[in-house]
């Protein structure tokens, strides 16, 4: 089965209560959540205050993308912020397997980002310990970036180490109806998507992200 996650940072801060609304009526079950600090990533966006602010409006399950260095630091306040599953990046935390039990042990499923040129096999040792490895099909930073196509060698390859894991495999960034299809065959199961789903007809947009795929 699969799920699109649209990424918030693709919608209008001006309008996001609406934005979500359609979404949920699309139904639209898991809201991605872009947090980034100006220092492992160069951009700035929200923070657990905001994710706080933004979990009454919603029942979606939030999956918080933190691109955050060192996430420990904010670990148990995004989690009491009302996150559903965290994810943080391998290359911002030196002790990863620790970082995990620490979201687990705030009751949030975990998840581990990799940056395109950290190859999948770091996750061996930590496969029984997540939910979901999400893999960055871009450089994370900013929406509207281009796909790498390579990293569709790389989503075969990871789907492959964890196919006896009950583990989620999740794409970010250049998602369109086209690298969708790429991904989805390379053995993806959840999307994210922020220009493509929010620019234009979102119910239209998503039906091609989806193709002959069920949700
Ligand atoms: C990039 C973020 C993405 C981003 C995706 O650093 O992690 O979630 O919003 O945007 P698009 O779909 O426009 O590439
Ligand atoms: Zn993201």
């Amino acid at each position: 089965m699969i799920k699109i996650a649209p990424s918030i940072l693709g919608a209008d801060f001006g309008n996001l209560e609406r934005e979500i609304k359609e979404l949920e009526e699309l139904n639209i079950e898991i809201l991605h959540l872009d947090m980034m600090d100006g220092n492992f990533v160069p951009n700035i966006t929200f923070g657990p205050d905001q994710i706080k602010n933004l979990r009454p409006k919603s029942k979606m399950i939030f999956d918080v993308h933190m691109m955050v260095q060192d996430p420990d630091r904010f670990i148990p306040r995004i989690a009491e912020a009302g996150a559903d599953i965290i994810t943080i990046h391998q290359e911002a935390t030196t002790h990863l397997h620790r970082s995990i039990q620490l979201i687990k042990s705030t009751g949030v499923k975990a998840g581990v980002v990799l940056n395109p040129a950290t190859p999948p096999e770091t996750l061996q040792y930590i496969l029984e310990d997540i939910h979901m490895v999400l893999l960055m099909t871009v450089n994370p930073g900013y929406g509207g970036q281009k796909f790498i196509p390579v990293m569709t060698e790389k989503i075969a390859k990871t789907r492959e180490m964890i196919s006896s894991y009950p583990i989620d495999l999740q794409v970010d960034g250049g998602i369109n109806d086209v690298t969708a299809k790429q991904c989805i065959e390379a053995g993806a199961n959840i999307l994210v998507a922020g220009s493509y789903v929010f620019n234009g007809d979102k119910k239209e947009n998503i039906r091609k992200l989806l193709g002959e795929n069920e949700r």
